[in-house]
């Protein structure tokens, strides 16, 4: 791929890039919102900006982003957890994995998920959870060669109107 990018924590600055990437995302990946989208849609935008501000947590709780030149964003993946929870913060959570259809193949999501996964330990996570699809055999393979494993599978994680969608929980330890 030609086009140079930076892989980098989102910022408050890089709000109107993110709703942007978002909206590309309902496009061509709805079914990653689930049925959250409709209702994050509804907000006005103060409350969605407030919404994104708690994401600007590096490394607790972030998008990580591939970004180009221009300051449009490729693609990005979201990381929490719960580190000011005692009994909880030994486990941290992969989610909103999303690149846009012209770069994709170019290992833009495997770099994003590698540098979650090195932020994760620099802050003593030991594990690191997700749920996919078990229809979406793109990101199930690409967790797999990252090296997550299939711990369980919820039946009926997602209703959509017309069926449900059954996922897969996917971990991957740390130490
Ligand atoms: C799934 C998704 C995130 C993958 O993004 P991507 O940037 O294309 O992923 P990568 O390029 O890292 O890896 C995809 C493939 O390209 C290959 N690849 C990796 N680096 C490459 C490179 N430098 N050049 C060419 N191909 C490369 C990988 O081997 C991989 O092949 P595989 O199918 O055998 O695993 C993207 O297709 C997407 O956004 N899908 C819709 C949303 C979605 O499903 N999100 C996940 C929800 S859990």
């Amino acid at each position: 791929m030609s086009q140079p990018y930076a892989i980098r924590p989102l910022e408050s600055a890089d709000f109107a890039a993110f709703l942007d990437i978002q909206g590309d995302a309902l496009k061509n990946a709805p079914e990653i919102f689930g049925s959250d989208y409709d209702w994050f849609d509804s907000l006005s935008i103060l409350s969605k900006e407030q919404r994104y501000e708690k994401f600007v947590l590096f490394p607790y709780q972030y998008l990580l982003a591939a970004v180009s030149a221009d300051r449009t964003i490729l693609g990005m993946v979201g990381f929490s957890c719960d580190h000011h929870l005692t009994k909880l913060r030994h486990k941290g959570r992969i989610w909103g994995l999303y690149v846009r259809p012209a770069v994709r193949g170019h290992g833009i999501a495997s770099a994003l998920v590698r540098n979650v996964i090195m932020a994760a330990e620099e802050i003593g996570c030991e594990q690191i959870q997700l749920s996919v699809s078990t229809n979406n055999k793109d990101s199930y393979s690409l967790y797999l060669r990252l090296g997550f494993s299939v711990y369980g599978t919820e039946s009926h994680a997602v209703k959509l109107q017309d069926g449900y969608v059954d996922e897969y929980l996917m971990s991957k330890f740390l130490r």
